[in-house]
Order: structure tokens, then sequence, then C-alpha cells
């Protein structure tokens, strides 16, 4: 079922970001948002599942589609059971600014396989599969940066650390770079950063700080795809957010989550593609009759990392060349 399934997503995230990739560099994050949710709802429902919207664009009353609970998918009697984790568009800025590493993404498992998660924040630490296993949220974030670059055999200034470039992380910035860490500030899209930090060759060693929790979970499956490890804990900014989080039975602050807590299925797969360049991959390329897409998709059972290069042909009778 992985295997099918994990094709068949790949196409969702591929729609998705052809349609919010034309809205690139229009100023409007919302729209951008909203077309890409379109897209992939509608051809969720071209797959053949009983799928379940798990994570998603918020409660049933505030989000019109691809809200938690939703039913999705083209159930027949033998369709399998699947939940859904969706970010139509993780970095909705990134696209109405037309800056980098605007993601459409997803991950799917068997019931009850990824964690339900409030729209809050999550303090994450994530590190690909040769420092996994090293690090321990609980420390400072300084002995995290020696303990990567010790598993990494390099030193502290020979690794790079994404962070969000918010405020709340003034104290974690600085703290980094009194190891001599080098540090990638991101406006947006702590997702695809810690995809990047699993890849080799991304230059991206580790990432930290606090970011949306609904990122957090896909990013666990993600990671759990590419045998990195995300810890995490959740961040409550208010009463009604810690009741939230209480109520989907994440009442606990000092609770630490690990990739295995957040992404429990044995049959995890994740799909992502490229809206606008990035570190991991490439946008969306339109040319005359057609467009180009670029996608990761994985799936845990089957040990399978593949990078997806398609080429879109939107017209039968006039298809355009396709190039190497
Ligand atoms: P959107 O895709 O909803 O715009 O969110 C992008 C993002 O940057 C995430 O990658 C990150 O986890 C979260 O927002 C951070 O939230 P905030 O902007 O409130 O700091």
């Amino acid at each position: 079922m992985e295997k099918l399934l994990a094709l068949e997503m790949v196409r969702v995230t591929e729609v998705a970001a052809i349609a919010s990739a034309r809205l690139m560099g229009r100023g409007d994050r919302h729209e951008a948002d909203r077309y890409a949710t379109e897209a992939m709802r509608k051809t969720m429902d071209e797959i053949e599942m009983a799928g379940t919207i798990v994570i998603g664009e918020g409660e049933r009353d505030e989000a019109p589609m691809l809200y938690i609970g939703e039913e999705v998918g083209k159930a027949s009697d033998d369709a399998p059971a699947v939940d859904i984790a969706v970010d139509p568009l993780e970095g909705t800025n990134l696209v109405a600014t037309g800056s980098s590493n605007a993601i459409t993404v997803l991950a799917a498992s068997e019931r009850g396989g990824l964690v339900h998660a409030p729209d809050t924040y999550l303090e994450k630490l994530c590190v690909g599969p040769t420092a996994a296993g090293h690090v321990d949220i609980t420390k400072p974030p300084a002995e995290n940066v020696h303990r990567i670059a010790d598993a990494l055999r390099r030193r502290p200034e020979d690794i790079t650390v994404i962070i969000l470039d918010r405020p709340r992380h003034e104290d974690l910035i600085a703290e980094v770079r009194s190891t001599g860490a080098r540090i990638k500030l991101i406006s947006d899209g702590d997702l695809s950063a810690a995809i990047s930090c699993a890849v080799s060759g991304t230059g991206v060693h580790a990432v930290m700080g606090i970011g949306g929790a609904p990122e957090g979970v896909i990013t666990a499956a993600a990671l759990r795809c590419l045998g990195g490890e995300i810890q995490a804990r959740f961040k409550y900014r208010n009463d009604e957010e810690r009741a939230r989080g209480a109520r989907m039975g994440h009442g606990d602050e000092s609770r630490i989550y690990r990739t295995e807590d957040l992404a429990s299925g044995d049959n995890l797969v994740f799909a992502a593609t490229g809206v606008t360049p990035g570190d991991l991959l490439e946008g969306v390329r339109f040319f005359g009759g057609g467009a180009r897409t670029h996608s990761l998709v994985m799936a845990y059972q089957t040990k399978e990392v593949r990078f997806v290069d398609t080429v879109h042909m939107f017209d039968r009778e006039k298809p355009p060349s396709v190039r190497l």
C-alpha cells in the first residue's frame, strides 16, 4: 500500500505546488495558500483511500477545506484507512514575496500513526542521521552544538544551524553564536529546513528553536523516513492554548516528544514539492504549455527516498518538447 500511496501522494503535492506557484511574488499569502489547499483537496479525492485529515488548515468551523477530521479520498470497500497531515503551503509569505524554500507537503500513515497536534508552538531540535541519538533538548543549545559537531567529527565553526528569525530566539541565537557555529536565520519555513539537515550536501546540520506544532509532526514523519531525529516540547503562549493542547492530550509542557512519538506509524509516507527554489528542491518552472516540478517522496517501510523530477504537459494537442 505504501509504495502505491507514495506515488499518488506526490501527485497531490505537485498539483498544489503548480497552483500556488502561479501566485509567486503577488504579495497575497492567503490566496497562495488557498490555491494550494484547493488543488490538494481536489487531487486527494482522486486517490483510492479512506483518508482522514488529522493535521490540516484548522478546525472545521475555521477552515473551508482540509480541516481536521475531514474525510478525503475515493473510498471503496477495500480502500486503505489513512491518516493525513497536510501543510498545503509551507511558507505562505515566501511565495507571496517570491523568496526561496516554499514547499507543499503532506505525511500519511495508517490510522493513529501521526500525533494530533494543536495549532500552537513547539520547541524543536532537529538533526540528521549522524547526529541522531547524540542530542538532548533539555541541555543548553551550546552543548547540543558541541554534541552535533563531535558526532559529525567537525569543529562547531563548521556546523550550520538554522533558526527562525524571531525576537523570541534572541537568547538562542546568542548562545549558538558563542560556540562559533554558523547560523542561517530564516524568515519562514522550519519544516523544509529540518528536512535539509537530514540530507547530506545541503550544508545544514541542525534546526533549533520554536515553530509551528503541526509542522513539527510532519517534520517527524520526514525525519523518520530519513533516519534523522526531532526532539520537541509544546510551548503555549497563554491559557487558551494550554487548554486546547490539554484537550488533545498534550497538557504536560515538560514532556519531551521524540520522532517516534510524533510520527509513530509503521506505514509512513511523506511527499513534498518545491514551490519556490530552495536548498532541497527546485521551485516550479513554467514553460509554454507545461511546468516542471521537483519533489521528494519517501516511504518508511520500503526504505525508499525518491527525488522526482516531473514534466507536466497542460496541452495534449500542442505538447511542449520535454528537455533533459
Ligand atoms: P505558514 O506556512 O503558515 O506561513 O508558516 C510558516 C512558518 O514559518 C513555519 O515554517 C513555522 O513553523 C511557523 O511559520 C513559525 O510561526 P511564526 O511565524 O508565528 O513564528
